[in-house]
Parts: C-alpha cells; sequence; structure tokens
C-alpha cells in the first residue's frame, strides 16, 4: 500500500467522450498539445510531477534567497556530498543544464562518448558539443556492455563513459554494482571520467537490493553511496530520485574542472549557490534526497508499477520485462498487427487511450524515435513500437491504476478498429513534441 496519507488534494478533470474526440483533433493527435484541465491520467512523465511531502514543503518556508552564499545551498550542498561523496556541488535548474555544462567541458569535437543509452537530451548535448553519441547496451537492457566498451577505446577518441542509472530509454532497467566497477576499471585504464546520470539512482539501488546477487541484505541508501563512490562525476535531473518539481545537480571532486564548469554555470544557469533556482528549491531538494531512499518508499513505488504492468499483461498488453519503478513499457506493435509502422501504431495506442478514458502516456516509438537512415533513404522506423505509462511519485493510488487498466482492456477488445496515423505536419527536428497527425479512415 501507499506508505503515506493524503493531506492536500487536487480535483482531476472528467471529459465526455465528443469533448476528447475534439481536443484531439484540435491538438493534432499529439498527447504533447493537450492541456492538463482536459486529462484525466497523465501518465506521459515522472519528471518533475512528483508529490513533495510536508516535509518539502515546510522546506520551501525556510528558504533562504539571498543571492551569493544562500543557507539553502549549505543544506543542499550538504546533503549532495554525504549521499555521493563529491566535495564540489554545483546546482543547476534542470538535468540537461548538467549535461550542458559538463559535455561542454570534458569533450573536444570529433570526440566519443560512450553509455549504456544516452538519454535523449544527453545525446543532443554531445552531439552540440561536436562529438558523436555510442550506445552499448548489453542485452539486459540495464548495464553497458563492457566488451563492446573496450572495444570502442580501441576504434576512437572516447572522451567520457556514461551510465544512465536507471536505463530511462531501455525500459527503466538497473545498471548493476558489478557493471559499474567494471565500467570503473576499464575508464581508469584509459584515463576517461566515469560519468553517472544519476537522475533515478534511489530506483537503480532498490532495484539492486532486489536483484543483484550480494545485496539483498543493503539498505538502498547503502547502495546508492556505494555506487556513486565508483564514478569520477555526476550529474542529476532531481526532478525525477530528487523529488522536486523542478532542478538538477552536478557533482565531483576534481576542483579544476569544478571551477571550469563554475564558468559556464555563471555564464547561463546563475551564481555557484543557486545555479537557476531559487533558495526554497533547494531546500526542498535536499529533503527530497533524504526521503526518496526510504525503503518503504522504494518498496511501494516497485510493487505499484510491477502491480500495473501484470494487470495490463493480464488485459492482453505485451509490456516489457523486467518491469522497473518508474514505469511500464508497452509494446503496440502486436496490439495493432493491422498498423505498419510507418502509420505509427504506438501513436495509435496514445490516442487511443485519450480518446477512451482522458488517460496521457508517451510515446516512443516510431513518431519520437524513427533513425536516419545510414544508406540516405527514407528514415528507418524505431526497433520497437513502445508505448510508456509513466509512474509520477506519491500522485496516484491503486484505483487510478485500475481506472487506466479498465481502459486499456476495452481497447485491446476493439484493438483491430483501431486506425493508423499519418503525419500532416512536422518541424526538422524532435518532431514528437510539435507534429500535427491525423488519423487514416
Ligand atoms: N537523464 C535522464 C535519464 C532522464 O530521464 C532525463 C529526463 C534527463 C536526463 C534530463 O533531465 O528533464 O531535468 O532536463 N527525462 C524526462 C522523462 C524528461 O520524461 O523521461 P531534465
Amino acid at each position: 500500500m501507499e506508505p503515506f496519507r493524503i493531506k492536500s488534494v487536487e480535483p482531476i478533470a472528467f471529459t465526455t467522450r465528443s469533448e476528447r474526440d475534439e481536443v484531439l483533433r484540435t491538438a493534432g493527435y499529439n498527447q504533447f498539445k493537450i492541456d492538463a484541465d482536459k486529462i484525466t491520467i497523465d501518465l506521459l512523465t515522472d519528471s518533475g510531477t512528483g508529490a513533495m511531502s510536508s516535509a518539502q514543503w515546510a522546506a520551501l518556508l525556510t528558504g533562504d534567497e539571498t543571492y551569493a552564499g544562500a543557507r539553502s545551498f549549505r543544506r543542499f550542498e550538504q546533503v549532495v556530498t554525504e549521499l555521493t561523496g563529491f566535495s564540489e556541488v554545483l546546482p543547476v535548474h534542470q538535468g540537461r543544464a548538467a549535461e550542458r555544462l559538463v559535455l561542454s567541458c570534458v569533450l573536444k569535437p570529433g570526440q566519443v562518448s560512450v553509455s549504456n543509452t544516452h538519454f535523449d537530451t544527453t545525446r543532443a548535448h554531445v552531439e552540440l558539443a561536436g562529438g558523436r553519441a555510442v550506445d552499448l547496451p548489453a542485452p539486459d537492457g540495464g548495464n553497458i556492455d563492457i566488451d563492446d566498451l573496450r572495444a570502442q577505446f580501441a576504434t576512437d577518441s572516447v572522451a567520457c563513459v556514461v551510465l544512465t542509472v536507471t536505463n530511462n530509454a531501455g525500459g527503466g532497467k538497473p545498471v548493476f554494482m558489478q557493471n559499474v566497477r567494471d565500467t570503473r576499471r576499464v575508464c581508469d585504464e584509459f584515463g576517461v571520467p566515469l560519468i553517472l546520470d544519476a537522475a533515478r539512482f534511489a530506483e537503480n539501488a532498490y532495484l539492486i537490493c532486489q536483484r543483484e546477487p550480494g545485496y539483498a541484505n543493503s539498505t538502498p541508501r547503502a547502495v546508492a553511496e556505494e555506487m556513486f563512490r565508483l564514478a569520477h562525476i555526476c550529474w542529476a535531473s532531481l526532478k525525477k530520485d530528487g523529488l522536486g518539481n523542478i532542478g538538477g545537480m552536478i557533482a565531483m571532486n576534481d576542483a579544476e574542472l569544478a571551477a571550469r564548469c563554475r564558468i559556464e554555470l555563471i555564464a547561463y544557469e546563475g551564481f555557484p549557490t543557486y545555479g537557476g533556482l531559487a533558495g526554497r528549491d533547494l531546500d526542498a531538494l535536499a529533503q527530497g534526497l533524504l526521503e526518496v531512499t526510504e525503503p518503504h518508499y522504494l518498496r511501494y513505488r516497485a510493487e505499484a508499477a510491477s502491480w500495473f504492468g501484470e494487470r495490463l499483461i493480464d488485459v492482453g498488453l505485451t509490456v516489457l520485462q523486467p518491469i522497473g519503478c518508474h514505469a511500464v513499457y508497452v509494446d503496440a506493435g502486436p496490439l495493432f498487427p493491422h498498423i505498419p509502422v510507418h502509420q505509427l501504431p504506438a501513436n495509435a495506442l496514445t490516442c487511443e487511450l485519450y480518446l477512451e478514458a482522458g488517460i496521457r502516456v508517451s510515446e516512443l516509438g516510431t513518431l519520437g524515435f524513427s533513425r536516419a537512415n545510414p544508406d540516405g533513404g527514407p528514415d528507418l522506423p524505431a526497433a520497437r513500437e513502445l508505448v510508456r505509462f509513466c509512474l509520477p511519485r506519491r500522485v496516484y493510488t491503486r484505483s487510478h491504476l485500475d481506472y487506466v487498466v479498465q481502459a486499456a482492456a476495452n481497447i485491446v477488445k476493439r484493438a483491430d478498429t483501431v486506425p493508423g496515423y499519418r503525419i500532416v505536419e512536422q518541424p526538422n527536428a524532435l518532431r514528437h513534441f510539435t507534429a500535427r497527425l491525423e488519423p487514416i479512415r
């Protein structure tokens, strides 16, 4: 059960089927263009959408808004240093700002960044810094493939290795401690920094306790502390396991690199003791970083996700396994065998969930993740037509998720009547955020 009681509530919106038809048509059949007041259950992302605890709300009121040397920063710095073991702590407004600052300092044009899987903003910042992002996931979908990593050093000038914990683009699977240790050994051998993208570090630690031999009796806190200490640098979006609505951080021990990052920080984010955040945000994040490794909370988080995923399997959906903590990933391909990939089956499922019950989920199929064709022809489809049902932290109860399962069951029953989609308008880059589509009747 949820290990909290609800003290403050927000009403959710209910709409009629004919209203949703109209909303979706006006939105160009793109989930990103639907307004919040037309959505009943929003599973678009777990980023910045969580509920803060009463202790976090209290921390907001004691926030110190001093420009330089704020008390709030010192509290944040102390919490991050205790968690990570890193003495240099830089706050930023969100994860992608951290990626930009660090990558512009560690990567030279022509160099390569290697990862289990770069998140899409990370990949964008590698490319903006003039580098190339290479993903080398192991077959389990969480770890990096150590043999492939070694081989990469033989062929390319590698600037850094980024381990994304958990692997969001790969289904939310954990990176195991042994894999971090092995990666660190390779990094030390070749003298390049190991960077942890720690957006979901606490969930990763919980999954290690559950699944990695030798960790069954460890606490998630101890596992997280051990993992941070194996890295040279970490960056994190604190909109996930920081339990905040905004925020991010960079931490390391390398004082010289930190000094270079701080110059960029001042130019783009703000003075190094606030980094684009309000003092009160830093206080709420410090409190969030203490709460997020609480074992009862993490157990609820993981069990809610697996309960939800199992129910979706029961009603006939194909779910990526094993299920992680922050989301359930559904493959829309097997559900809609009559919709060819160029007619965007994953987008069809997102639209159908909205039409059925006002539920919003995100498309990780060919609309968002088609790939350039190395032979120069039309883009290649995504490897799978995935749809992510993402769970905001401490927001929805089991009966909300039951409502989603019911809607999914209704769609499965009439799956063969669901139409494919064609794109009628799209920008040059990042098309899934703004494209307009229409159903093919
Ligand atoms: N790294 C990972 C693993 C992420 O999942 C995200 C964001 C970022 C970096 C970037 O952080 O949004 O604070 O700038 N993921 C969100 C999502 C957007 O929906 O998965 P940010």
